[in-house]
């Protein structure tokens, strides 16, 4: 409160100060081009009321239009903001190889694709165990956790599934960057899909996992009930049964993980081994 007032009474001093001064200006040009000090004081005189009068109304006039102008400037502007306030990645005093080395292996991301109930979940989740106990860095991006929270407001129509894709995609990028190995279980069902996490991610980083599982088998598991719901029409949209919401099965994933003949124990050892000879660990990093 009492500096709120002194800045008050301090901006009426610099008001008058400033008024004065320009005043006293003027009053110096007037004589210096007239030569008459009548004329000067009269010029002077008649300045201080025209320039209080006319800075009312130039206020007045900013604050109407300064809220609707302030937006199309920023507007206007964002990209020249956008370029100079964004650091690129070697700017950063913290980058990714000096997260690697804290890690002793480098961050990639493991996209596991599947039809609902082929096994994603089971095997992100063991997989995930299996890397923590090795000392590796790693977090599980589930389709199920993403979609009661960050992707909450999405559904299963083309566009939101792809959304939701596109987000994780942005997501897993930013964990593989921090040195992380990530697990993405997302059914992604189309080759689109799959494509714009590819670019996003980047190929390097990028591991296409398919999580194979026949529809009959997915629906005789049917874990969460989904397909007996989706078949009498209570889901919509649902994959592998609604009209127009086929799988496509992936023309080039790295791995194909067959979960209707082999074990989880397995398939875990399977990751690893894909892992350690494609994600360098501390023997490659110096
Ligand atoms: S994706 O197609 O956008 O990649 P995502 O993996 O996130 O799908 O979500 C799939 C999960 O949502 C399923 O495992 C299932 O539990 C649930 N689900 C609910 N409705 C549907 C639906 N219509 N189609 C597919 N999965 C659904």
């Amino acid at each position: 409160m009492h500096l709120k007032n002194e800045s008050r009474l301090k901006s009426l001093i610099k008001g008058i100060s400033w008024r004065i001064i320009g005043t006293i200006d003027t009053l110096f040009v007037a004589f210096i081009i007239t030569g008459d000090t009548v004329k000067s004081l009269s010029i002077g005189g008649i300045e201080v009321f025209t320039k209080i009068f006319l800075y009312y109304l130039h206020e007045r006039l900013w604050s109407r239009i300064s809220r609707r102008l302030w937006k199309k400037t920023q507007g206007l502007f964002s990209f020249i903001r956008f370029k100079n306030f964004v650091f690129s990645s070697e700017e950063w005093l913290v980058n990714r190889s000096d997260r690697e080395k804290k890690n002793e292996h480098k961050g990639c991301v493991i996209w596991l694709t599947g039809l609902s109930g082929a096994g994603k979940t089971t095997i992100a989740r063991h997989l995930e165990k299996k890397l923590f106990e090795e000392r590796y860095s790693s977090k599980i991006l589930d389709g199920d956790v993403l979609r009661s929270g960050i992707n909450a407001d999405l559904a299963f129509s083309e566009n939101d599934r792809k959304e939701n894709i596109r987000r994780t995609a942005e997501i897993a990028k930013i964990f593989a960057d921090t040195g992380f190995i990530t697990i993405v279980s997302l059914i992604t069902p189309k080759e689109e899909f799959r494509a714009l996490a590819r670019q996003i991610i980047g190929e390097e980083d990028f591991h296409l996992i398919y999580v194979e599982a026949s529809l009959e088998e997915c629906e005789r598991r049917d874990v969460k009930g989904l397909y007996a719901k989706a078949r009498k029409g209570v889901i919509k949209d649902f994959t592998g049964v609604s009209p127009g919401n086929g799988f496509e099965v992936p023309t080039n994933a790295q791995i194909i993980l067959k979960t209707e003949k082999t074990n989880i124990e397995l398939i875990v050892i399977q990751l690893l081994e894909y892992l350690k000879e494609k994600v360098p660990t501390k023997q490659y990093l110096n």
